[in-house]
């Protein structure tokens, strides 16, 4: 426990300049730890594995092995990200399991929202243990734990995260930001030359669209919920809203919807805008955000998504609404 407090003399790293020097160091750390040894990742695309990643391909190469999971419930593009950026970009030593069927195969039916947190969950454990398996001479594994998880978990992982880890695994463990702050751990991002998409990516749940997609999964509602999240993504960023509104996203409930398509009437499914702002996402408030905005977003859902034909604006704070729909 001991070398899992932050020093009162560390500085707080808040420029390039101090963020080469902890990379500088780390470097050196997990040189002098690992040796010539194998290094296990869960890369799920999120900052603080990015980053772990990226530091450690700088110290030891293709000595990290870097399993991502997509579990198919990642965000428009995720996992073709992760791909781009450290199997092409930075060379690294990247398996990548597309468990799509397998995840929604086990949820099929499944409406619980508890139920559905703990089938994501298991089987995210389940996917990455065969795979580490298949591999010889891993000797560490790498995780990217950061202080807010020591002081809010004893040391775990974020616990509601999906990506804890299977017991039988006792490798030694490589946590090389676990005595920074979530801002630190972006500045050390940055400083590796990680895309600033990566490195101010907004907090997306473990079970990704998992728990966006309500009630049982089914794959046209996945597919319409990921496409209209991608249009307010886009338009975000269009807007330079991006980076001014905590977390945003969409959701389609289960149930549909009168509407009238070319003098038809149809039933098709409700999409739901998500944004809030928040400091520790304990309580958030909802941004006023621009109308014109708003009605560019919901044109082009209605236009582009298939089997959508509303689309609508939660006006909710937390409380007494929660930030996800379930
Ligand atoms: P709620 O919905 O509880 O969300 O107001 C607070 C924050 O937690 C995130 N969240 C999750 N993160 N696994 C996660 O890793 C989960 O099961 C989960 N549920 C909610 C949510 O996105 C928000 O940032």
């Amino acid at each position: 426990m001991e070398n899992n407090k932050r020093p009162e003399t560390m500085a707080r790293i808040n420029t390039p300049e101090l963020a080469r020097q902890f990379i500088d160091e780390q470097v050196a750390a997990v040189r002098a730890q690992v040796g010539d040894k194998k290094v296990l990742l869960a890369l799920s695309g999120g900052v603080d594995s990015s980053v772990v990643a990226a530091l450690l391909i700088r110290a030891i190469g293709r000595q990290l092995v870097c399993v991502h999971v997509n579990h198919g419930l990642m965000r428009k593009g995720e996992s073709e990200q992760v791909i781009d950026v450290f199997r092409h970009q930075l060379d690294a030593n990247l398996i990548y399991v597309d468990a799509t069927d397998r995840f929604l195969n086990k949820l099929q039916g499944v409406s619980d929202p508890e139920t559905k947190r703990k089938i994501i969950g298991g089987e995210f454990i389940q996917v990455f243990a065969e795979e580490a398996h298949k591999l010889d001479g891993i000797a560490f594994l790498a995780q990217g734990t950061i202080y807010p998880d020591i002081i809010e978990s004893k040391g775990v992982k974020a616990h509601h995260n999906v990506g804890g880890l299977p017991e039988d695994m006792n490798f030694e463990l490589v946590e090389p930001v676990k005595l920074l702050f979530k801002d630190e751990v972006r500045m050390v991002g940055v400083a590796l030359g990680l895309p600033e998409s990566m490195v101010y990516r907004q907090p997306f749940p473990g079970p990704g669209l998992g728990v966006r997609c309500l009630g049982a999964i089914t794959r046209d509602r996945l597919h319409a919920l990921r496409e209209a999240d991608a249009i307010l993504r886009e338009e975000f960023d269009r807007a330079g809203l991006t980076r001014q509104v905590w977390q945003f996203f969409t959701v389609i409930p289960d149930f549909r919807s009168t509407g009238v398509r070319d003098g038809k009437r149809l039933d098709d499914w409700p999409v739901i805008i998500r944004a809030v702002n928040t400091v520790d996402a304990m309580t958030a408030t909802v941004p006023e955000l621009p109308w014109p905005v708003l009605h560019t977003i919901t044109d082009r859902i209605l236009a582009e998504v298939p089997g959508v034909c509303r689309v609508l604006y939660d006006l909710s704070p937390k409380p007494v609404a929660t930030i996800e729909w379930e």
